[in-house]
C-alpha cells in the first residue's frame, strides 16, 4: 500500500467497534490500515474483515504509546485517524474503583495525546 491517498488508520481497529468500523468505511471505498496492540483483541480479526470485504486489511501490531513506531506507521500509510483504541478490561470490572477508572481515563488521554504528537 504505497498510496496514502484514502488511508485511514484505526487505533484499536481490531477491537469492536474499531473492527466494526473498518467494515463500513472499506465499504464506503476507503482503505483501513488496522493499528492495535491486542491486548484486547485477536490477530484473526483481520481474517474476518477480510472475509466481509473482500480484502484482508493491512495490520500493525504496535502500541500507540510507541510514539516512533506510530509515526511511522502514520508516516508510510494514513492520511486520516480515527482512535479507538483504549484500555477497557479494567473498566469493564464489576470492581473497579473511581480511582482506578480515572487512572484509567488518564492513561487513554496520554495514549490520545501521543498519537496526536506522532502525527506533528
Ligand atoms: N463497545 C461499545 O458499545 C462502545 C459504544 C460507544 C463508544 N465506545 C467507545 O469506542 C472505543 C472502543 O471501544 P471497544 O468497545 O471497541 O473496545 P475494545 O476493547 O473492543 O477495542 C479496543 C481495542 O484497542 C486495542 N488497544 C487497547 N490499548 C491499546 C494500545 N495502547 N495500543 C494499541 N491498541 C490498543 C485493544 O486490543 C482492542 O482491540 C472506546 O473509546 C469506547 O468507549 C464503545
Amino acid at each position: 500500500m504505497t498510496n496514502r491517498s484514502g488511508n485511514i488508520l484505526l487505533t484499536g481497529g481490531l477491537g469492536y467497534i474499531g473492527s466494526h468500523t473498518a467494515v463500513v468505511l472499506a465499504q464506503a471505498g476507503h482503505r483501513v490500515v488496522l493499528l492495535d496492540n491486542l491486548s484486547n483483541s485477536r490477530a484473526d480479526v483481520a481474517d474476518r474483515i477480510g472475509r466481509i470485504i473482500g480484502l484482508r486489511p493491512v495490520v500493525e501490531v504496535a502500541d500507540v504509546l510507541d510514539t516512533a513506531r506510530v509515526r511511522h506507521i502514520l508516516s508510510h500509510y494514513a492520511i486520516g485517524v480515527i482512535h479507538f483504541a483504549v484500555q477497557q478490561r479494567r473498566l469493564k470490572q464489576a470492581r473497579a474503583t473511581l480511582r482506578a477508572r480515572s487512572a484509567e481515563r488518564h492513561r487513554d488521554l496520554e495514549e490520545m495525546l501521543g498519537l496526536i504528537e506522532s502525527q506533528r
